[in-house]
């Protein structure tokens, strides 16, 4: 694919400027070469938004807990750092939201995973602080410190800037770069969406950038309950339609990261994320009731009976559970609430593994495949690749499960 020259970048960035924001497609200074991909006529007529078929990639038919030909794959973010074609393109498109808000850059950083690889999956290049602007927060992601809040969200004052998200209108690229997705990648391959839950979102909005122990946090949800909860709410209002937008625009499974609500006790927990991420998911369940979703919490363990009965189609997990332990207690909790099925599992290779050598990735690899068993299993990582890691390794690892067949 064609990249843009830098100059056209500059000509974006200026008109940003001039614009104040993420301007419309039609004025948008690379209007002329997207406007075939934004038309209506992108592959979206397939299966996925109205009835399950047995013509939908693997990976969907996996996470619906369909019998499958091979367990599918793909690693959380696959994209990115550790790939030297990224690392070069940075150097064009210094900045992540360059990179991941022009469509044709997004599309290509997408792309080079599965190009290079061959994984089942291809997730869209974003973030899950993407859609904040469109809700009245605006934010820039240090290349060193990562994300960094214009202003951290502390007061009722400071909350009265967040609004209801009209994704059409500030984030044209998202649903841009997933209709060229699906017309790149070949059919068996999925085009993966995904979102931030409440709960984490509101970790960045509050303690302003990242944080190790999420003391700003704690102190509003234990003094000020009520703005915590305010929040949160009008997260969850944006966030399931966020979601919805990128089902609409080609998204074909739906993942939602509370990655850091696994540092919260499970009392509080229940109070404040999950039922933030039951909002977000009810949301997607009740418009498009066969796109399938997946939950991720980093340091999930004690969480995993609560992720399963809120009725997520899949729960990833880390590395931290045995995968035939996990796979049992989400059985159990479903049955619990009355959910039918086993439910679905993802993960869960520590990608510490990806720095030993081939027989030992080999080894723990089809370990996990094993114990997690022939259906409703997407292979992955138990949280997203180190920069660090060689491509090689990777590219070993997704051979691997490609290659593995459950005994008979
Ligand atoms: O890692 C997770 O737990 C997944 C959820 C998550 C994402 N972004 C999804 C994502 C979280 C917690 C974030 C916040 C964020 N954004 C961070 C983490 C900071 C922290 O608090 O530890 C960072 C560094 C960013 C900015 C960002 N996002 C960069 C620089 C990149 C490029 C790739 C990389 O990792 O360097 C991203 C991409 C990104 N963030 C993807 C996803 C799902 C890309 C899609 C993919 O390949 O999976």
């Amino acid at each position: 694919m064609k990249l843009l020259s830098s100059a056209a970048v500059a000509a974006f960035l200026v008109s940003l400027q001039q614009t104040g924001g993420f301007s419309p497609v039609v004025n948008n200074p690379f209007g002329a070469s997207l406007l075939h991909s934004t038309s209506a006529e992108a592959n979206l007529e397939t299966a996925t938004l109205e009835t399950p078929a047995s013509s939908d990639p693997l990976l969907i038919r996996a996470a619906r807990g369909e019998k499958v030909e091979r367990t599918p794959v793909w690693m959380m973010r696959q994209a990115g750092r550790h790939i030297a074609e990224y690392r070069e393109l940075c150097k064009e498109y210094p900045t992540f939201r360059q990179r991941s808000e022009i469509p044709e850059v997004a599309v290509e950083v997408s792309l080079q995973p599965w190009r290079n690889y061959k994984t089942d999956g291809c997730i869209l290049f974003s973030d899950i602080l993407t859609p904040f602007p469109g809700m009245g927060v605006e934010f820039v992601i240090d290349e060193k410190r990562g994300p960094v809040m214009e202003k951290p969200m502390r007061d009722w004052e400071a909350a009265k800037a967040l609004h209801a998200i009209d994704p059409t209108a500030s984030t044209p690229f998202v649903a841009e770069a997933l209709q060229i997705l699906r017309k790149e990648v070949d059919p068996e391959t999925a085009v993966l969406g995904f979102v931030g839950c409440p709960y984490t979102l509101a970790t960045y909005l509050v303690e302003g950038q990242s944080s190790k122990e999420y003391l700003e946090i704690k102190k509003m949800m234990f003094t000020e309950p009520t703005l915590a909860h305010h929040i949160l709410k009008i997260l969850a209002d944006n966030i399931g339609d966020y979601a919805l937008f990128q089902i609409e625009n080609g998204a074909q499974l739906i993942q939602i990261f509370d990655s850091w609500a696994g540092h919260l006790s499970p009392r509080d927990y229940d109070e404040f994320a999950a039922p933030y991420q039951k909002m977000v998911l009810d949301k997607i369940k009740a418009k498009y009731p066969h796109v399938p979703t997946v939950t991720y919490i980093k340091h999930s363990g004690a969480l995993v009976e609560r992720m399963a009965k809120t009725g997520v189609d899949v729960v990833s997990l880390d590395w931290t559970v045995d995968m035939a332990e996990g796979r049992d207690r989400i059985a159990k909790a479903r049955a619990e609430v009355g959910l039918s099925g086993p439910g679905g599992v993802q993960g869960n290779l520590d990608p510490g593994i990806l720095f030993a050598d081939h027989n030992t990735i080999k080894e723990r690899t089809e370990e996990i495949l094993l114990k997690a068993g022939p259906t409703g299993h997407v292979m992955n990582l138990g949280h997203g690749i180190e920069a660090a890691t060689s491509e090689e390794n990777a590219h070993f690892f997704i051979q691997t499960v490609r290659n593995f067949r459950h005994p008979k």
